[in-house]
């Protein structure tokens, strides 16, 4: 989906540098490789004439095994920047607690509160999570932020909302026969609106 909180640039960057590099990898390799298998096709040569061998130079080899090595460390170091900024949420973050908890739209008694998120753009907000029963991901593809939630223990997760909007809420830890349906959604508001809501929520 379109990118809708502050991370989703540079987590779609490398993403795309990722698999851009990858398939032009890939593409190089398969080219050598049929490069190769045309050039000594064993029906073209005389068997009785061996085809000189050929020693890669160290040089090439040290640039190559450098230009991988590089690329891998780049990426990781472009990951762990994010990671570092996405594990850290500003002072300032509004603060939500999460309680996960499969199967909460079957109660009778119509508690359905816990479907529907709602936060301010252009405001960090930080999820304080939890679980009731068993391990669950909290997933919003959007806003590119997924983080367990775990029975026993607090894992936080925080992101900054672009556009208000609603966004779908994903578990991305099978948890269940009921897994594939414990969705719910991110309400993003006007900042005005969001106070509006609280003034009003009961
Ligand atoms: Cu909760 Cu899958």
């Amino acid at each position: 989906p379109p990118g809708a909180s502050t991370f989703a640039d540079d987590v779609d960057t490398l993403h795309a540098l990722v698999i851009g590099v990858a398939m032009l990898g890939a593409t190089a390799v398969a080219l050598v490789s049929l490069f190769l298998l045309r050039r000594y096709r064993a029906s073209d040569r005389d068997p009785t004439i061996s085809v000189p061998r050929w020693a890669m130079p160290a040089r090439l080899e040290a640039v190559l095994v450098g230009i991988v090595s590089a690329s891998f460390l780049g990426w990781w170091l472009m990951g762990v920047r994010q990671y570092d900024r996405m594990r850290d949420p500003p002072g300032d973050a509004i603060q939500i607690y999460v309680v996960a908890k499969q199967w909460m739209f079957d109660y009778p008694n119509g508690q359905t509160q816990a479907d529907v998120l709602t936060v301010p753009a252009g405001r960090p907000v930080s999820l304080v999570m939890t679980s009731r029963d068993v391990i669950h991901s909290l997933f919003v593809p959007a806003f590119r932020v997924k983080y367990d939630v775990l029975p026993d223990r607090f894992t936080t997760i925080w992101f900054q909302a672009t556009e208000p909007g609603e966004y779908p809420i994903l578990c991305a830890e099978f948890c269940g026969t009921g897994h594939s349906t414990m969705r719910g959604t991110v309400r993003v508001l006007d900042p005005a609106d969001y106070e509006a809501w609280l003034e009003q929520a009961p």
